[in-house]
């Protein structure tokens, strides 16, 4: 059996990383620093914040507790971002290095441009940072965030390094197909945010597949982001849904079962 939260899968630069994976915004103070350390314990090896989210702090002392008794730092995949205010070539320097302090790591796994600007030539600067600071190893592997093809194009035609990583919104009901073609035709994965709606997943299609399989609705929810070849990061504070969330390669949905979830977009 596939372990989903160890790291199996390649991205276009050669980097494992897992199936699934743990999202943080919203987790505050101790209940962020908590609910990290439970996940790492419980598997999870994928997290992911955000300077935004105002949690790297905290973030960093979950995975600071779990390191030597629950996980190895290698085993361990840690995505962070850069905001709209670092968005240029010296931006995206002094981002890293902020995250770094406050993540207290030597290095992050993937670093994501959390929103594309309208300005494509702003994206493309702000790419060059990151190019540079992959190529200084503070950084192992670089994406973006929330690009559809319109800004994906300009960047893809004048980037070096091909996005390992497009992380968007995606959900049963709500998938942009076009942006995710687009990708996958550039081997680009899609990392998939707000699988479980926000806590508001709810839906007939999903309710009878939960009733037939014994899952919950959110088990099928996660189930079908990863049969669709990408990689959901759901969030929770709550240390029976963070265990549950990850027990989704028990069971698998015929192909009918996928189209059917398809269907409701
Ligand atoms: N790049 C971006 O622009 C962007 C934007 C949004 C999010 N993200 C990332 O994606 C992650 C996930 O997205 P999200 O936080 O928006 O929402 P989400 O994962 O879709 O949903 C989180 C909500 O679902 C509830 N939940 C989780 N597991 C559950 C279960 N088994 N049963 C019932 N309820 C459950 C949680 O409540 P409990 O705490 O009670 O379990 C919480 O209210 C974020 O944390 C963040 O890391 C990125």
């Amino acid at each position: 059996m596939v372990n989903n939260l160890a790291k199996h899968l390649s991205l276009n630069d050669n980097t494992m990383i897992p199936s699934l994976g743990f999202g943080t915004a919203e987790l505050k103070g101790g209940k962020a620093a908590d609910s990290v350390s439970f996940a790492i314990k419980h598997g999870y090896r994928l997290i992911d914040t955000s300077p935004n989210y105002g949690n790297e702090e905290e973030v960093g002392k979950g995975i600071q507790s779990a390191l030597g008794n629950d996980a190895a730092r290698e085993d361990l995949f840690i995505s962070t971002k850069v905001e709209e205010d670092d968005m240029s070539f010296e931006g995206v320097q002094k981002s890293v290095e902020e995250s770094l302090g406050r993540l207290k790591l030597d290095y992050i796994d993937l670093l994501l441009i959390h929103s594309p600007s309208d300005n494509d030539e702003v994206n493309i600067e702000t790419w060059k940072g990151f190019e540079a600071v992959l190529k200084s190893g503070k950084v192992k592997s670089i994406g973006i965030s929330n690009f559809t093809r319109k800004e994906l194009k300009p960047l893809l035609d004048n980037a070096t390094v091909t996005p390992s990583i497009n992380q968007v919104e995606l959900a049963p009901g709500n998938v942009d197909w076009d942006t995710k073609e687009f990708c996958e035709s550039h081997d680009i994965v899609i990392m998939s945010y707000s699988p479980l709606k926000k806590g508001q997943l709810d839906n007939e299609t999903i309710k009878k597949l939960a009733d037939q399989y014994g899952k919950s609705p959110q088990q099928i929810a996660l189930r079908w982001t990863v049969d669709l070849n990408t990689i959901p990061i759901p969030r929770s504070g709550n240390e029976e849904h963070i265990q549950s969330n990850a027990e989704i390669v028990d069971f698998s949905l015929t192909e009918n079962e996928v189209q059917a979830i398809k269907d409701l977009t």
